[in-house]
């Protein structure tokens, strides 16, 4: 049902944790099955210096999150903001037409990172 790349990731995933003191943090609930990701950023010079994330998602959410957090870092917030679930599966190799939605959670946790961030930015 998976590919090397997606088993590769959920086996192994890449910066699971909390950053403490995060510069932005997303919370996000599937719709389709109710799990939830949560995403830290630390943000320098406009650029994702350091990404982290927890869920209780499903192992192709686990894939997704651990590939996305590796795709931005070092992304500015725009091209980071520009980073759509597809991208992420295909990022994986492909992940089954029944658990797309499950990276939704990634890219969506993401996104609210950011605005989150631009939020406590903006009103300093
Ligand atoms: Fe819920 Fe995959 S089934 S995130």
């Amino acid at each position: 049902m998976y590919n090397e790349i997606v088993v590769d990731h959920f086996s192994n995933p890449r910066n699971v944790g909390e950053i403490a003191d995060a510069d932005g943090v997303g919370e996000t609930t599937s719709f389709k099955c109710g799990d939830m990701m949560k995403l830290y950023i630390k943000v320098k010079d406009g650029r994702i210096e350091d990404v982290r994330f927890q869920t209780y998602g499903c192992g192709a959410a686990i894939a997704s999150s651990s590939m996305l957090t590796e795709m931005v870092r070092g992304k500015t917030l725009d091209e980071a903001m520009k980073i759509t679930n597809e991208n992420v599966a295909e990022e994986l190799g492909g992940l089954p037409p029944v658990k797309m939605h499950c990276s939704n959670l990634a890219a969506d946790a993401l996104h609210e990172a950011i605005k989150d961030y631009r939020a406590r930015h903006s009103a300093k």
